[in-house]
């Protein structure tokens, strides 16, 4: 048999900003009464990793991801992460790669160690609101709230953190009907695991990391029976990566 040392070459349609746009979109009748639709979206490695071992995630995905993740963030009306996201990584949160409104900015942070200068505080592309509890120094709510930031109280987790569920609720309150949860890992571990995301967009970036951050931690699941269903809507090529966008449940 004849041995081919070439490389496969994989082709797909042209992804034109048409179509990043429209697979960014959330339903039509997304808005719940309870709470925001929630788009859970990342890029990881194949072998699931959103970070090195010591937090260098930029960037795991292409430069046509990124993109599309810009556009995810102007098709929701918030966009959230983790403290442990800014602290490694200081995004500005904003659409600066597409021509699309800039969503609020939510950043989950129980204690308030966000730094008085962070882009999120600087950049005033969008409203920042800083979701934490009862717990956090009330000298540092004042800081935050005299940098321009909303400093919105909600329960606390008995395992630590805010209390998604109820955090969610609150932005609800506020008119936030659709909201993209960006990472980082215990953020999303989190979102999955108190069955609140309804949509994912994962970005796999054809890279192996070995040890890393793992997207998705412990969801407590001991049988493959009970598995995150996932109902698969598109699987396609965007530059470098696949793009995998399912509903959940
Ligand atoms: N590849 C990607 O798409 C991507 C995207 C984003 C981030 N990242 C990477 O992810 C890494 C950060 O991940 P991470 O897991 O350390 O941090 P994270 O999820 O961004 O933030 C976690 C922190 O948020 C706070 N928090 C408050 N309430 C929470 C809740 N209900 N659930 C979860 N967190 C809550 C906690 O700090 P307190 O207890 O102090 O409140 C917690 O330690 C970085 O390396 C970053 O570069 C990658």
């Amino acid at each position: 048999m004849e041995h081919n040392d070439a490389p496969a070459i994989v082709t797909a349609a042209p992804i034109t900003q048409d179509l990043l746009w429209e697979l960014a979109q959330p339903p039509a009748d997304a808005a719940r009464p309870a709470r925001p639709w929630v788009t859970v979206a990342y890029a990881q490695t194949l072998d699931g990793r959103i970070a090195t071992r010591g937090g260098d995630s930029r960037w795991v995905s292409c430069p046509d991801s990124l993109t599309f993740a810009h556009c995810l963030r102007a098709t929701h009306d918030a966009v959230l992460v983790g403290i442990g996201t800014v602290l490694a990584d200081d995004p500005r949160l904003t659409t600066r790669l597409v021509a699309g409104p800039s969503p609020t900015r939510v950043i989950l942070d129980s204690q308030l160690r966000l730094p008085l200068d962070a882009a999120v505080l600087r950049e005033g592309a969008a409203r920042t609101i800083v979701v934490t509890t009862a717990a956090a120094p009330a000298e540092r709510m004042h800081c935050l709230r005299a940098l321009g930031a909303r400093v919105l109280t909600a329960e606390g987790h008995p395992a630590g953190g805010v209390d998604l569920p109820d955090a969610l609720r609150r932005l609800r309150g506020l008119g936030i009907r659709t909201l993209l949860v960006e990472g980082g890992a215990r953020t999303i571990t989190a979102t999955l695991r108190a069955g609140v995301a309804d949509r994912l967009a994962v970005c796999i970036a054809p890279k192996i990391l070995g040890a890393g951050i793992e997207a998705v931690g412990d969801l407590g699941i001991d049988r493959l029976a009970d598995a995150l269903p996932l109902r698969t809507r598109r699987v396609l090529l965007v530059g470098a990566d696949l793009l995998l966008i399912a509903d959940i449940g």
